[in-house]
């Protein structure tokens, strides 16, 4: 069915962002067509443009009105670690009262304190709440959504994470798109001598096992001291090329080990966190197709330094904001207003920060027939109750989205 939906006070299209394959980008890249209108499909945009151009041959459709409203590309939030079970919040009074991230791993607490509490939630538990979570992200305009497994701990419960990650992708078809990443490589549980060993029994077997499944879209691991080396990666990479999985890192998070530049170097879609990355990092991603996800809710949330943004940006590297919603460093799932507060540290432009939740974030997770409001390209938006595109992210925590084509 074509539908028409005519006199948004803004049309943000970012044609020019996508033109410039969303690096370098200055606020007119935004490219926002003032009191546009749009046809569309359920596969595609058909034509998009002024009001007072609006073609002769969709005159007949029966249009819907939407006066003080603004179209943009609809938001992604391409990192997020949204099936746990059980709450952290102990260790964030613990952090408020002291205590490093890296302290409270050391004292049971961290990753693995999730992933024993998962254990005890059921699969229809662990389904239930995702969906509760999918349906509050869905508010705050958010259209596709990557999640993340890796709170499963043993080969068993990580295979089921895996696979409601699967259904949740069927369940909220036409309405949400769910991207499935397997990130068994989440941290070594002590039961493994070493990550290697881990790597070797739960990984890698888990990996061979589902990929035909066909549910998988990705694979991500953490390549940090005390988590996984390059070596793990490596095997990791190697395993997911022989099934045509792409590839993303966690990346230079706690010091520079290199990530940026070995998940360039296996032609990562993004490598992600980049708290410490160095000038060889920001090279590397500036040379390659690999988005940088920058994580800054989980900078607010540690109380950590946040990534040199602007060194990223003015490199030409194709930046992207994620939530990285999780139990431990980031308990934000508002993607709009990480972003929102994001952009004035990070000193983006407005529209570096909007095509790093939609545009660049979408090429973070592979979909490049997404992204910006163009013809040909898929329908998938999100509308705001608002005149103007600054007053959106300007009233940070007002949530203005009033609905979502996707
Ligand atoms: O992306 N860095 C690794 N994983 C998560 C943290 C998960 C946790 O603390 O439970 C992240 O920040
Ligand atoms: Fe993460």
């Amino acid at each position: 069915m074509i539908k028409a939906y005519r006199n948004f006070s803004q049309i943000v299209t970012l044609s020019n962002a996508l033109k410039k394959d969303g690096r370098n980008l200055s606020p007119e890249d935004l490219s926002i067509i003032e009191n546009g209108s749009i046809v569309f499909n359920g596969k595609e945009i058909l034509w998009v443009g002024k009001d007072s151009e609006f073609p002769e041959e969709y005159q007949n459709i029966l249009p819907s009105e939407f006066d003080n409203k603004i179209l943009v590309p609809e938001l992604v939030d391409s990192h997020t670690h949204l099936i746990f079970g059980g709450d952290r919040s102990l260790e964030y009074s613990m952090r408020l009262n002291g205590s490093t991230y890296e302290q409270i791993r050391a004292s049971g607490g961290g990753i693995l304190s999730t992933m024993k509490a998962t254990q005890n939630f059921s699969r229809e538990e662990l389904f239930e709440l995702a969906c509760e979570r999918i349906e509050l992200i869905y508010t705050y305009g958010v259209g596709t959504v990557e999640i993340k497994s890796g709170y499963g701990l043993t080969f068993e419960k990580e295979k089921e994470i895996s696979i409601i990650i699967g259904e949740l992708k069927k369940k909220f078809e036409g309405r949400m798109q769910i991207f499935n990443t397997y990130m068994a490589a989440h941290a070594v549980p002590s039961n493994y001598s070493t990550s290697a060993d881990y790597m070797d029994k739960v990984v890698i077997p888990l990996l061979k096992e589902i990929a035909p499944l066909k549910i998988i879209d990705a694979v991500d691991i953490f390549h940090e001291r005390k988590y996984f080396d390059r070596h793990d990666c490596e095997n990791l990479f190697k395993e997911a090329k022989k099934f045509n999985i792409p590839v993303k890192m966690h990346a230079d998070e706690f010091e520079d080990n290199k990530g940026a530049v070995l998940a360039c170097h296996h032609n990562a879609l993004s490598c992600d966190h980049l708290l410490n990355t160095d000038v060889d990092g920001i090279k590397a991603l500036a040379n390659s197709n690999t988005v940088a996800t920058l994580l800054p809710g989980t900078g607010f949330f540690l109380g950590l330094p946040q990534a040199n943004a602007r060194a990223f940006l003015d490199a030409g590297v194709k930046v992207a904001i994620g939530s990285d919603y999780n139990p431990g460093s980031c308990h934000c799932d508002n993607l709009l207003l990480i972003a929102s507060i994001a952009a004035p540290q990070y000193k983006m432009n407005l529209c570096e920060l909007w095509a790093s939740i939609t545009l660049n974030a979408a090429h973070a997770l592979g979909l490049k027939d997404q992204g910006a409001i163009i013809k040909g390209l898929k329908p998938r938006f999100s509308i705001f109750e608002a005149e103007s595109i600054d007053r959106i992210t300007y009233h940070w925590g007002k949530n203005l989205f009033l609905a979502g084509e996707h």
